[in-house]
């Protein structure tokens, strides 16, 4: 390690529109080495030919690899691979721009008695909405709360209008446990239903 950098970062850039970040990302993580599609030379350290067996067979060697794409490619191409989340290496995903597309936290929902049920929260870039990013984020999210012992997770605020959000939450696996009556004052539409969703891990 130096200072609080693996030295073995692989740096993954998927087209060539990803090449100038990726430059920029090898200068500033000192050691790592640029890979990109060797459909596409460019000054890559490793091409390679198909990216996802490419990303896995990096992520099963122990490298870090920051991706120049989208979170859902990692995600996919590494998850065969998952077995031992505290041993394992980092996974990072940037956008072409080096924008933060998107965030999530974890947390207990209470405190004591109660720190066995997880809550999250999410929030994705709407310029980078509708590209899968919440849906990495949450299915992510899901799979850190089980691994660090959670039983369920809940949440204690959805605006019922918030549609994305709740098809979202149960097409993976949330249920609505209850609706509180006009709990949620919309600044345009006025005091709609907040629901409770949960799902046990
Ligand atoms: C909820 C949120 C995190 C979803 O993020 P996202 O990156 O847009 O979600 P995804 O791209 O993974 O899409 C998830 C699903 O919603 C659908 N969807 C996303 N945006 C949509 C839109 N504007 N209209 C219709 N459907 C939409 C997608 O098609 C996808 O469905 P599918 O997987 O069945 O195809 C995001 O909308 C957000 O940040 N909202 C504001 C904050 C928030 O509400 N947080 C959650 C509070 S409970």
């Amino acid at each position: 390690m130096t200072g609080l950098l693996p030295e073995d970062i692989a740096v993954v850039v998927l087209g060539p529109t990803g090449g100038v970040l990726g430059r920029r990302l090898r200068t500033a993580l000192p050691g790592s080495r640029l890979h990109g599609p060797r459909t596409y030379p460019d000054d890559w350290d490793e091409s390679y030919e198909r990216a996802a067996a490419h990303i896995g067979r990096l992520f099963e060697a122990g490298h870090t690899i920051v991706g120049v794409c989208a979170a859902g490619i990692l995600i996919r191409s590494v998850a065969p691979f998952l077995a031992k989340k505290r041993e394992e290496p980092a996974v990072v995903a940037v956008a072409e721009d080096g924008a933060v597309v998107g965030t999530a936290e974890l947390h207990p929902n209470l405190g004591g008695p109660g720190a066995h049920i997880a809550n999250a929260g999410f929030m994705v870039d709407p310029a980078h909405a509708g590209r899968g990013v919440g849906r990495a984020l949450a299915e992510h999210t899901i799979g850190l709360a089980r691994a660090d012992g959670y039983r369920a997770m809940q949440f204690n605020a959805v605006a019922s209008t918030n549609t994305v959000a709740v098809a979202l939450w149960q097409s993976l696996g949330f249920e609505i446990l209850a609706t509180v009556p006009e709990g949620f004052h919309h600044p345009d539409k006025g005091y709609v239903g907040l629901h409770i969703m949960y799902r046990r891990l």
